[in-house]
């Protein structure tokens, strides 16, 4: 049976406890979307939302793509379910081998998981088992990044540096240390593309190494970009020299892409389009388009070799999901791989990049506005904290641009946005003149 069509009055909102939300405070006015349709979503009331932030960084080829629901209901009457655990079947091969076709050249083999959180906790455990399967057990530290965000697992909250993720949970891996961030607003604030400052950050590696030894060191993780903690870019050249400090210390270095995977950026992952190539990248989201739950971690031959010895009869890695490579989550990654590629969505966002970018930067001097980011198809705009209130006016910009028709994120007082990778010019700027018309209403 058909559930039927909801109006607001009819819903009772208390019974789910909704995640990374002010529960009471949404529950008071809530923000109901209903159906979604290219660039738009339309709410309870009928009211039409442009989506200035993919849904949530995930549907990069807009809403309602009839070929992944297609592929989705054709693939569930099919084969709704089979274990891959000592079993297969085709679906997650042939994903397998259409994804190592889009990645960064050696990663060429790929661990399926149902999110971002697991594809993390899944990157740190290969790490972790890879370092004692060649014989480095002492390995066994991790270091992430202040303002880093890796999902919500315990290896992600603790490798990740949002101290609110962190702070309420008590427990967290032991041996874990931090990197500084990047956001640097003195140096770099309304920097158009990746800030010129702070390459040198990536050298606090070093003194990492120095205080706890490469020995004990298994691997160090970062978002080539922070998305969630309001767009953090990394300066020019520093990747490159995080890349080079792992390599030498035999360190491996993860990108945790779960954001820019899958084309945001202008490549199919940053690392391309920054031109480093880590060990290990973490992806979810716009795999399927935000469609189905499902994500992949990729790892190079050489990693998984090190797994490969032993009797035939051994299970080589003592880890994976009940739904890792789901039937159902790997037809609707192939029908969105399929679009991404013959509409050229990987490499879209360089296309539109400067125009974003200028429409973005058009914000400059609006008050309380203290700094401008933007990369690939993604922008944050940066507005002063209230004395005492931090978070307030970030939340009233966002809570005005949804009822003004424009759906964008808002970490504290950052603005965040990340179009679907389908954006047109005017719809870009329809999204920059309603943030500015709110801006300039907002005390
Ligand atoms: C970089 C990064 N890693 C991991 C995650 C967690 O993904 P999920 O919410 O699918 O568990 C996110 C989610 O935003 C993310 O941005």
């Amino acid at each position: 049976m058909q559930h039927p069509a909801t109006s607001q009055q009819d819903l009772s909102l208390d019974e789910f406890w909704m995640p990374f939300t002010a529960n009471r405070q949404f529950k008071a006015k809530p923000r109901l979307l209903e159906s979604a349709e290219g660039m738009f979503y339309t709410d309870v009331e009928g009211r039409q939302v442009l989506d200035a932030t993919a849904g949530l960084w995930c549907c990069n080829a807009g809403h309602g793509r009839k070929e992944i629901s297609e592929a989705v209901a054709r693939q569930i009457a099919k084969l709704d379910f089979a274990p891959t655990f000592q079993m297969g079947h085709p679906l997650p091969f042939q994903l397998a081998e259409r994804l190592v076709e889009i990645a960064p050249k050696g990663l060429n083999r790929v661990f399926f998981t149902n999110s971002g959180s697991e594809s993390v906790d899944t990157a740190l455990k290969i790490a972790l088992a890879y370092q004692r399967a060649r014989g480095e057990g002492t390995r066994t530290r991790l270091i992430g990044r202040e303002l880093g965000y890796h999902g919500v697992g315990f290896g992600g909250i603790s490798v990740g540096g949002m101290v609110n993720n962190r702070k309420a949970f008590g427990v967290q891996l032991p041996g874990v240390d931090h990197l500084p961030h990047t956001l640097d607003l003195e140096r770099n604030a309304f920097t158009r593309g990746l800030p010129k400052q702070g390459a040198e950050l990536a050298d606090q590696l070093e003194k990492l190494v120095a205080l706890h030894g490469a020995e004990n060191i298994a691997a160090v993780i970062v978002e080539p970009m922070s998305g969630s903690a309001g767009v953090i870019l990394p300066p020019q050249g520093y990747l490159k020299r995080l890349r080079e400090i792992t390599a030498k210390h035999g360190i491996l270095l993860i990108f945790d892409e779960v954001i820019t995977g899958y084309g945001r950026i202008g490549e199919p992952f940053a690392a391309q389009r920054w031109e480093v190539t880590p060990d290990i990248i973490t992806t979810a989201k716009g795999l399927t388009n935000g469609a189905i739950p499902m994500g992949a971690v990729f790892v190079s031959e050489q990693i998984q070799d090190a797994f490969m010895h032993g009797p035939q009869g051994l299970i080589e890695l003592f880890h994976g999901y009940t739904y890792s490579g789901h039937p159902v989550a790997a037809a609707a990654a192939l029908a969105t791989l399929d679009i991404y590629q013959r509409d050229g969505l990987l490499t879209r966002a360089r296309e539109l990049e400067v125009y974003w970018q200028e429409a973005l930067h058009s914000l400059q001097g609006l008050a309380h506005v203290i700094d401008i980011r933007n990369t690939g198809l993604v922008g944050a705009v940066h507005l002063a904290s209230r004395e005492g209130a931090p978070g307030a006016r970030g939340y009233e910009v966002f809570e005005a641009c949804y009822w003004d028709g424009v759906m964008v994120r808002v970490t504290g007082d950052i603005i965040a946005m990340s179009p679907p990778l389908i954006v047109e010019k005017p719809h870009i700027d329809r999204i920059v003149e309603v943030l500015g018309n709110v801006i300039r209403r907002t005390a």
